[in-house]
């Protein structure tokens, strides 16, 4: 697969039971049973409101009431499908429609000095030093001929951007999008207390078995790893569009076969999060325990990577625009979860993948 999902079983959130009222904190009172409480408590009616007249704000339609969300904030109902972009879980908790939440619809992308962007980032002081166009140049001649890397299914390492100006544009535009989803940057899977631990993850369990990565791939990773502690990312922009929500486009041609990049976030089981609200969830180990299943959450911490775009896997326009596929492999006994490119990808295309490569359970009828 790729985000995990899983049919919504808890309450619908357009039908709340009640509205809870803030005010000023009260006095502790004396504790008393539900049970002391119930045999004094007197029968009253709750006024419910009657929601049998809602209707889509978007389409205008008052069927699929199931799929019908409630806006806390103006009353309106709105279809999940019918919103750009389309929610596929039911919400946990209060839920505000674009007009309602916010009052940004369209995010802005900030401009950060350098010393931000490698705060935010973590890259060493030292490691910038390093990203000369020389440099890269010089370290590009020692490469593979163009040939033989045509023939070979090995994975690539991506080129990063040679341009300063461009490169900030890319960091400047993830920094803004993670920031702007409260999220920490971070390019490697993390494991914390309450969570799946480290020793949870090990391709051992997944109950097919899964494909171990070769040295010379390892070698790719490596290389690929190294360059983006200097801080040299893919060449990769974050942009919002009004129909998908984020996207990334690619700002330089990658070649077929290509290390994009590696899913991250932190890993849990997946019987954790079967109420998580998060639509970036990526199976990392399908065990034949199901209890031991592990899932990356970028919902704290995560990269590039969550805000990649699925296709639509019911059209055949839908199918022609995936230039991505996102691979599982076994690295030292760990799983791990990569994206590659499928296809040649010219610059200015956005990526895409198949979210349903491993489990068929993203709905994914509604995406453009
Ligand atoms: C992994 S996130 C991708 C980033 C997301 N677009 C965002 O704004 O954060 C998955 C969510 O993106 C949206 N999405 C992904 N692919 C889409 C598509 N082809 N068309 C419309 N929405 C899409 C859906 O809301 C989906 O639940
Ligand atoms: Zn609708
Ligand atoms: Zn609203």
């Amino acid at each position: 697969m790729a985000p995990f999902n899983s049919t919504p079983q808890s309450r619908p959130h357009h039908l709340p039971a009640f509205r809870r009222k803030e005010g000023p904190p009260k006095k502790k009172k004396k504790f008393r049973t539900m049970k002391d409480v119930m045999k004094t408590a007197k029968r009253v009616a709750i006024p419910r409101e009657d929601y049998s007249k809602l209707t889509c704000k978007i389409c205008g339609s008052g069927e699929k009431d199931e799929e019908m969300l409630l806006c806390d904030g103006c009353d309106n109902g709105f279809h999940m499908m019918c919103l750009r972009p389309v929610v596929v879980r039911v919400p946990i908790g209060s839920w505000y429609c674009n007009k309602c939440h916010d009052h940004h619809p369209t995010p802005v992308v900030k401009k950060f000095t350098q010393r931000k962007i490698m705060d935010f980032f973590r890259i060493q002081k030292s490691a910038m030093k390093c990203i000369s166009p020389e440099v890269s140049r010089r370290q590009r001649k020692r490469t593979r001929p163009l040939v033989l890397q045509k023939k070979s299914r090995k994975l690539l390492p991506y080129i990063p951007t040679e341009d300063h100006n461009r490169r900030s544009k890319q960091m400047e535009s993830l920094a803004s999008a993670l920031i702007n989803l409260k999220l920490e940057f971070s390019n490697e899977l993390t494991y914390f207390l309450g969570m799946a631990p480290k020793s949870a993850n090990q391709s051992k369990f997944e109950s097919d078995g899964m494909q171990v990565m070769s040295k010379e791939d390892m070698r790719t990773l490596e290389k690929c790893k190294a360059m983006s502690e200097r801080g040299e990312y893919p060449p990769l922009t974050v942009v919002f569009d009004a129909l998908e929500g984020y996207t990334v486009e690619v700002d330089a041609p990658i070649k077929h076969m290509t290390f994009v990049a590696e899913y991250t976030g932190d890993v849990d089981y997946i019987r954790n999060r079967a109420n998580d609200d998060c639509d970036s969830m990526m199976t990392l180990l399908l065990a034949s325990d199901p209890l031991k299943s592990l899932l990356i959450c970028p919902d704290k911490r995560g990269n590039i990577t969550r805000f990649i775009n699925g296709i639509n896997n019911h059209t055949e326009e839908g199918r022609k625009k995936q230039n991505l596929k996102c691979v599982r492999y076994s690295v030292k006994g760990e799983c791990r979860v990569f994206l590659v490119a499928s296809r040649n990808i010219g610059k200015g295309e956005r990526l895409y993948y198949n979210y349903n490569g491993y489990e068929n359970a993203y709905p994914t009828h509604h995406f453009v």
